[in-house]
């Protein structure tokens, strides 16, 4: 019998973290999948789908500017609950800890669903940061059938919550099969990551520090920190910084005010994936409070400075290939300047170190679901 598993994502994040587990479903007779978007990202979502050839089986289209996470959640929920009404599936796949993640798991939970979590058991222990993420992802792990944990620190944190053994399994994070997918494709077809050449070209010679940046709790003076700290460093004449800058109004605002018009600053539309692998290739630092470039630069040996207080990535931070900054600007000048200037300091982070994965989380998670049926 071939088991139909609905998996839902909505957002850029868990698009590139899912598409390897749909490739592999798809792929794979015992198992009929079934692919709904809430599109929580609209166009940040699609630069994803096309790259990875996904047309999504139902498209809930949620996106509204500047959303409010109520408004957000109350849609996602009633609008996943039909699809799953419709679709009947066997069991349902979710992916970390967004809005469109734990609804999906809730509406499957309403439905008694079994629902699997793929990236389970990261924990900040700080519901404020990343907020609201950190209790997202508390919520998903209490419904749970399947937790696939990338690491055994994310396991350990599911056995100290009492979830039963048998339930958790270390997996790796698919971002690196992600990775490695992107990589292969680069390879096969490099003007797939060619757009940035003229960029390339106008700060040759220069190191480059790629930035992100959206985490809801550096809206407002955070991000004004970060704006500052980036307009410091890039007054070095030997460095340039290229941000492709988030869709979030919250974000752009700030960042567009700030940081428009430097010499050098390239502040960009957000790129698709092969683009940012590139980027990640050309950077010498990446400055970022994002959770998936805590997991790829590490990965490709760039240090990474993140700016956030806490992290549920401590695997980074351990093996000193990350190194958390917070958000003032005076600090992240700082921490940038050491790399920049002292070549011991740099080479001690710029190891590569990749505890997420070899690239086979997907295969993993595909026999663990088949045990199941
Ligand atoms: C969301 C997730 C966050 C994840 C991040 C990844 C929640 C609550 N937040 O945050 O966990 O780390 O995505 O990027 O689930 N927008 C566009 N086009 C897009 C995407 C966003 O215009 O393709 C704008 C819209 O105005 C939208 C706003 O950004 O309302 C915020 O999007 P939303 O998904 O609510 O929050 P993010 O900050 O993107
Ligand atoms: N990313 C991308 N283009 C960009 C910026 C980021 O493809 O312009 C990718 C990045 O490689 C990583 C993911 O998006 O895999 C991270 O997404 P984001 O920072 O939006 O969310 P988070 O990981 O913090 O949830």
């Amino acid at each position: 019998m071939t088991a139909r598993i609905l998996v839902v994502f909505g957002t850029r994040p868990e698009a590139i973290k899912l598409f390897p587990v749909v490739h592999a479903l798809k792929a794979d007779p015992r198992f009929e999948c079934v692919v709904c978007v809430s599109a929580q990202h609209r166009q940040m979502l699609d630069q994803v789908l096309e790259i990875a050839g996904i047309v999504p089986d139902h498209d809930l289209d949620v996106m509204q500017p500047d959303q409010t996470l109520d408004a957000l959640t109350a849609n996602l929920l009633t609008g996943l609950g039909k699809v799953m009404d419709a679709v009947k599936p066997t069991r349902v796949i979710v992916q970390g800890d967004t809005a469109t993640a734990m609804s999906g798991a809730l509406a499957a939970y309403y439905r008694k669903l079994p629902v699997d979590h793929v990236e389970a058991g990261l924990r900040s222990y700080n519901i404020y940061h990343p907020w609201p993420e950190e209790v997202n992802r508390k919520i998903i792990g209490a419904m749970a059938s399947l937790h696939f944990a990338p690491t055994t620190t994310s396991e350990a944190a599911l056995l100290r919550e009492n979830v039963a053994a048998d339930r958790v399994h270390v997996t790796g994070n698919t971002v690196i099969d992600a990775l490695h997918w992107v990589t292969a494709e680069i390879e096969r077809n490099p003007a797939l990551a060619s757009g940035l050449a003229d960029l390339e070209t106008r700060f040759a010679g220069k190191r480059i520090i790629g930035v992100t940046s959206h985490r809801r709790e550096n809206f407002g003076e955070g991000m004004e920190q970060i704006a500052q700290a980036i307009r410091e460093i890039a007054s070095r004449p030997d460095t340039a910084v290229i941000f492709p800058v988030h869709l979030n109004p919250n974000v752009r605002k700030v960042m567009n005010e700030r940081l428009s018009g430097l010499d050098n600053v390239a502040l960009i539309e957000p790129l698709d994936y092969p683009h940012f692998a590139r980027l990640l290739a050309i950077s010498e630092i990446m400055l970022t409070d994002s959770g998936g470039v805590q997991e790829e630069a590490p990965a490709l040996g760039k240090p990474v400075l993140v700016m956030r207080e806490t992290t549920e990535r401590p695997e980074g931070v351990e093996a000193g290939t990350a190194k958390l900054v917070g958000t003032d600007a005076r600090r992240i000048v700082t921490e940038l300047s050491t790399l920049l200037d002292d070549k011991t300091a740099y080479e001690a982070m710029a190891r590569a170190h990749n505890p997420f994965g070899d690239g086979q989380t997907s295969r993993r998670i595909l026999e663990l679901l088949a045990n199941e049926i």
